[in-house]
């Protein structure tokens, strides 16, 4: 009976613990730190694209399937009318292959909040250094 208040005890602070290390990580890094662990699979970092991503450097904003040194499948070059505003990028980001039917993109699977801070962080990162 003890015992196993203690150990209850025992797991339960453990949790706790895991909560409050995991939380202030969350906060400070936010959407940039999800693009690192999320996107950067295919997505590399920097201006220039990869063969399996095109770069997100300056995406916010930019022409949709612009960068010459990708090359984008024909169904987000039938998209290239739009730019990646917030909510461009949000609808591509909720489901791409509903955005853009056949898109070489797989599906994310993220949360709002996820995706509100990968925005953010994308926005961020477009705005030129002064
Ligand atoms: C499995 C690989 C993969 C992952 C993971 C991935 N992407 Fe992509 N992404 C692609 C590919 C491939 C394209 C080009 C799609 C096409 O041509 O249809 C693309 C295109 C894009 C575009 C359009 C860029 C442009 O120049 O028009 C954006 C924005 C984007 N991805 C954001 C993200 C974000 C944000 C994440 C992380 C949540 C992510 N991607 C994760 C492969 C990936």
């Amino acid at each position: 009976m003890l015992l196993r208040a203690a150990v209850t005890g025992l797991l339960l602070s453990l949790a706790t613990a895991a909560l409050l290390a995991s939380a202030p990580a969350m906060s400070q890094s936010g959407g940039a730190a999800i693009l690192r662990q999320r996107c950067a699979g295919c997505h590399v970092d920097g201006s220039e694209s990869s063969p399996t991503g095109p770069a997100l450097q300056g995406v916010f904003g930019r022409r949709v399937a612009s960068l010459p040194d990708f090359d984008y499948s024909p169904a987000l070059k039938a998209k290239a009318d739009r730019r990646w505003t917030a909510s461009e990028l949000d609808a591509f980001l909720t489901d791409p292959g509903r955005y853009a039917p056949g898109t070489a993109m797989t599906a994310q699977p993220l949360s709002p909040a996820e995706r509100a801070a990968i925005i953010g962080a994308l926005r961020v990162e477009t705005q030129p250094a002064k």
